[in-house]
């Protein structure tokens, strides 16, 4: 387990992934009962800008801080919540800023120094439940909450020569299991070859998918990050509209030459 997140947050796959999750966050909030929300690939919950990893990349100087210094009005709810500033949140402190007092979050963290890291920043919150294991296997394990609705929000390293199998396989346990709920994955684009199979897995696999894209430069260079997708099955309603406007705010901030974004049906509702 080489990745380390502290050297790329705030960058432009966190902005689109970060924008939509606050969204769907607050999706669930519209309805009185309870929710719960599954981070399987949690990290240490908020990353220090400042900080050696930070500064060895300057990621977030072409992510977060273009769109603090553009602040366009369709990401206000996200920038609400990454003010700027030294420290920027990561899934499990934003999703601790849209709970409310009765909905649940279920962190799963890998890494052995990260999972305690991210128990030690959250042992205040009672909300909150820190487990240091593989969120894949949560998946199996812990779904369905006993609220019964919620998000289960997928966000791996691809370190792993399986892991499309593995978040296809993961998806569909999910999807079993927890039918009521919504779930979110998010994808790297390096080149499109994996991202073609992934769609066609999903499109004969599953109803109800929306991909939604962001890409700095054209996906032509296999090592290279040029941009992510986030795809949302079951998505809530209004999601799709939604989603349309925070790329069409990401978009002109974020992208290059060649660059571009979009909100994309996989599979049919
Ligand atoms: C992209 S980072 C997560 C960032 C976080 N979701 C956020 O938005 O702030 C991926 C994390 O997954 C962890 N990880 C890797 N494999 C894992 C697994 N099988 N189960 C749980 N965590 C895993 C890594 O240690 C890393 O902290």
């Amino acid at each position: 387990m080489n990745y380390r997140h502290a050297y790329h947050a705030g960058n432009h796959a966190d902005c689109l992934k970060h924008a939509l999750l606050v969204w769907l966050l607050r999706s669930l909030a519209r309805k009185p009962a309870a929710a719960t929300v599954l981070d399987t690939h949690a990290g240490i919950g908020a990353y220090d800008l400042t900080g050696p990893e930070a500064l060895a990349t300057g990621e977030w100087h072409d992510g977060i801080a273009r769109l603090w210094a553009a602040n366009p009005p369709a990401l206000a709810e996200y920038l609400s919540l990454a003010p700027p500033g030294p420290t920027y949140p990561g899934s499990p402190d934003l999703i601790r800023a849209c709970l409310r007092p009765h909905d649940r979050l279920i962190c799963c963290e890998l890494h052995a120094t990260d999972a305690a890291a991210l128990r030690r920043h959250c042992r205040a919150d009672p909300r909150v439940a820190v487990h240091h294991r593989d969120g894949y296997e949560a998946v199996r394990a812990l779904l369905p909450p006993a609220s019964r609705r919620g998000l289960v929000f997928i966000d791996p390293p691809y370190e792993r020569a399986d892991e499309y199998e593995t978040l296809v396989a993961a998806l569909a346990v999910a999807r079993h299991r927890f039918a009521a709920g919504s779930l979110a994955a998010w994808v790297p684009i390096k080149h499109m070859a994996p991202v073609n199979a992934l769609r066609h897995e999903i499109a004969t696999r599953f109803t109800d998918a929306l991909a939604v894209s962001l890409w700095r430069q054209p996906p032509t260079d296999p090592t290279r990050l040029a941009g992510s997708l986030l795809l949302v099955l079951n998505p809530p309603y209004g999601f799709e509209s939604a989603a349309a406007a925070i790329v069409a705010a990401l978009v002109p901030v974020l992208a290059g030459p060649g660059g571009g974004g979009l909100v994309e049906r996989w599979a049919e509702e």
